[in-house]
């Protein structure tokens, strides 16, 4: 059985005392819970989010790392300053990096080794494109995407996948629980045939609108293991209701 795993996304939002006041009503509204919880500020915010999280239960992450250890690199974050910064998690290959930052499968890959280097779970985000889908290339996409950031590695222990299809994120259009759940059976076939040891204990998870009305149809769905959480994050109240439906 798979622990349920919801992680909050803040993308490039946030400032201090916004970031305190949101943390603060999200634990205080946070009822006994199931699913393992990690949220994913702005880098320029982990040390108060450190210090916020402290006595709970909830994880820190990073929303992405540098594909190189160290050195002479403005504005890179790596691996390891994301760990000494109290993160235990890291997103990898979000399709906003694969857009704007022109990300490429192999960048994706080294990312990913870093972050395991580093001792952090990596979440490698997959998903396609509505142009992708309307012609049918949906599932060819996520297994390039797959096979091109997890084919090097020697097994897929500590390691977790979001599926978020890129015309769900932000839209307000969630992928329907079939939809999702086709997807992420699809996703699971393909890391079996990667690691079949260790491919059932593999958490998928789902992102793309997901919201506190919708959360519980899509946890219900078997290989749905949990939330990558965008825009519902922010609102503490609507994240620890999906939180607690997981
Ligand atoms: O990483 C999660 C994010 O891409 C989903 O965003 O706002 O659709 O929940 P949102």
């Amino acid at each position: 059985m798979r622990q349920p795993l919801v992680i909050a996304n803040w993308k490039m939002h946030g400032k201090r005392a916004f970031n305190q006041a949101l943390v603060e009503a999200f634990l205080g509204l946070l009822e006994e819970h199931r699913a393992e919880c990690v949220l994913c500020p702005p880098f320029a915010y982990l040390g108060q989010l450190a210090e916020l999280l402290r006595s709970s239960d909830v994880m820190l992450g990073g929303q992405d790392c540098s594909h190189i250890a160290e050195g002479a690199y403005t504005g890179e974050v790596s691996a390891e300053m994301l760990d000494d910064c109290g993160c235990q998690w890291v997103i990898v290959g979000h399709s906003e990096r694969r857009q704007y930052h022109q990300e490429s499968d192999a960048l994706v890959a080294a990312k990913l080794s870093m972050a395991q280097r580093a001792g952090l779970t990596p979440v490698l985000c997959v998903g396609e494109t509505q142009e992708q889908r309307e012609t049918g290339e949906a599932q060819d996409v996520v297994k390039a995407q797959l096979l091109g950031a997890l084919g090097d590695l020697p097994d897929l222990q500590g390691l977790a996948i979001a599926y978020e299809p890129v015309w769900a994120i932000g839209t307000g259009l969630t992928a329907s629980p079939e939809q999702a759940q086709d997807m992420h059976a699809f996703i699971r076939d393909v890391v079996t045939g990667l690691d079949a040891t260790h491919a059932s204990g593999l958490r998928l998870l789902y992102g793309g609108s997901v919201k506190a009305g919708n959360a519980a149809e899509l946890f219900a769905q078997a290989d749905i293991d949990g939330a990558l959480v965008g825009g519902a994050s922010l609102d503490a109240e609507a994240f620890a209701a999906i939180v607690c439906a997981a």
